[in-house]
């Protein structure tokens, strides 16, 4: 028998890719590579990269550099880029850094092991085709290994939505639904080998519409209610929605599904409709405010959580203002903001920009503001009891981290706990990025 090869991934980018990495490593772990954590020991380097921002698709050039060296001591080792810069970019990663052997996009990942095989006789390999065959069903995962409490499932793929400022409906493609039936055999795989909270992944994951297993289209809300029956299966959570998909079903389900955590992520990216409009949303401030007050009638806790865009080409003070105003009637327990960047082959980066310095003071003012909002709802949670799904230990001796129905990072100092234990939890303490608390 031979040594195994060591197979380094580093993962960038948003939950999908983080899924990729995994089936990749186990796609090439019939290859006979085993994962390692550290790049200095590896046969092949794997960047699963992201090209959301500029900044995302830069790292990727600026990681390639540090491996100049490794290579230089290691003539054999192979050098692999993957994911929506490879997509995005192709051949041209090969020609800025000519030490890339391989280069792969998202929807030609169950291509890897002859990939690979090519590579390891010398030979380049390039493929960021758009493939018919289904891709999920041959990277079905091999090993059946135990894992920690907690996974990513992707059950949708892609965007047909087209945001005049987002790169993802050109590096992943047309939006793709698998089949329920999968997904559900896949969930409990992972419940099998100790998983209770799925996260159900999708670029536009409400618009799900993946067969059913009776042959009919399915909704989010149905696939969800499928997946409740799951024993095992404690918590289900997705991510991401667009607004314009939340569905009557999916909103029924949160007020009703007891496995459906009370935590949901729906960028907004504006409060104003003028660039609402300009950003090619199709949904208005005024129709995603009415939006949230529906989901909270069927489920008043709820947590919410966004995505902000600041100076998007053309925005004004006044615009700006009106997100701010949009933040101040939501009140997130959550939210992810960025200062537009413009994406080469995007609408929007044919447009004016917004001057860099009066956008960088937009940014700082919303997410005061955000963290506001972050800090009170967590303030709010002490001396209230939540359930907490415990996945690791913490710093201290004896403590344990885990996440509460909410997604708020939890800690409790106390022996009897192990990973993959729900319990309730009294909160004690607010701080800046977790809560602590004693067993109820
Ligand atoms: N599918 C999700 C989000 C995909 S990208 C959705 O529809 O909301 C994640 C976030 O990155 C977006 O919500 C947006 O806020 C941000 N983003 C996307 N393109 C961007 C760009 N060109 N500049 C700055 N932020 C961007
Ligand atoms: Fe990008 Fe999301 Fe818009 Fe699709 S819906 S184009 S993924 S921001
Ligand atoms: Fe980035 Fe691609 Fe995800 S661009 S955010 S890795 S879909």
């Amino acid at each position: 028998m031979t040594a195994p090869k060591k197979l380094f991934i580093k993962t960038y980018g948003c939950q999908m890719n983080v899924y990729d990495s995994e089936r990749m490593a186990e796609a090439l772990g019939g290859q006979g590579y085993e994962q390692t954590a550290t790049a200095e020991d590896a046969d092949m380097i794997l960047l699963n990269t992201c090209h959301i921002r500029e900044k995302a698709a830069e790292k990727v050039y600026s990681e390639l550099g540090r491996y100049k060296g490794l290579k230089a001591d290691k003539p054999d080792l192979k050098i692999g880029v993957a994911g929506c810069v490879a997509q995005a970019e192709g051949q041209e990663i090969m020609r800025r850094q000519p030490m890339v052997d391989l280069v792969v996009g998202p929807q030609s990942y169950h291509r890897l092991p002859e990939m690979e095989a090519r590579v390891s006789q010398g030979d380049k390999a390039l493929d960021t085709d758009f493939p018919e065959e289904d891709k999920f069903e041959r990277l079905k995962s091999r090993p059946k290994a135990a894992r920690g409490p907690t996974a990513f499932l992707t059950v949708q793929e892609g965007c047909d939505k087209f945001c005049a400022f987002c790169v993802v409906p050109y590096t992943r493609g047309a939006e793709v639904s698998r089949p329920a039936a999968r997904i559900l055999d896949e969930a409990r795989d992972l419940v099998e080998r100790g998983v209770r909270e799925i996260t159900l992944l999708g670029q536009n994951v409400n618009a799900y519409h993946g067969a059913g297993p009776d042959g009919s289209d399915y909704t989010l809300a149905r696939l969800i209610w499928d997946l409740d029956k799951v024993d095992g299966l404690e918590r289900i959570r997705f991510t991401t929605s667009h607004p314009n998909d939340m569905t009557d079903d999916l909103i029924e389900a949160h007020g009703t599904c007891a496995k459906l955590m009370p935590y949901l992520h729906l960028p907004v990216q504006s409060g104003s409709d003028r660039i609402l409009k300009r950003m090619n949303r199709s949904h208005t401030a005024e129709s995603y405010l009415a939006l949230i007050e529906r989901i909270r009638a069927a489920r008043p806790d709820i947590l919410m959580s966004g995505d902000f865009i600041v100076g998007f080409p053309e925005e004004t003070e006044a615009d700006f203002q009106a997100t701010l105003d949009l933040i101040e009637a939501v009140e997130y327990g959550y939210a992810y903001s960025f200062k537009y960047s413009a994406r080469p082959g995007t609408p929007a980066a044919e447009r004016a920009e917004v001057d860099a310095a009066e956008a960088d003071d937009r940014l700082q003012r919303l997410q005061a503001l955000i963290t506001r909002q972050q800090r009170d709802i967590q303030q709010s949670m002490v001396g209230r009891t939540v359930n907490v799904l415990f996945e690791k230990p913490g710093r201290f001796e004896g403590q344990m981290v885990g996440k509460s129905d909410y997604l708020h990072a939890v800690h409790v100092t106390d022996a009897t706990l192990s990973a993959g234990q729900i319990a309730p939890v009294r909160i004690v303490e607010a701080g800046a990025n977790s809560l602590a608390g004693v067993l109820a």
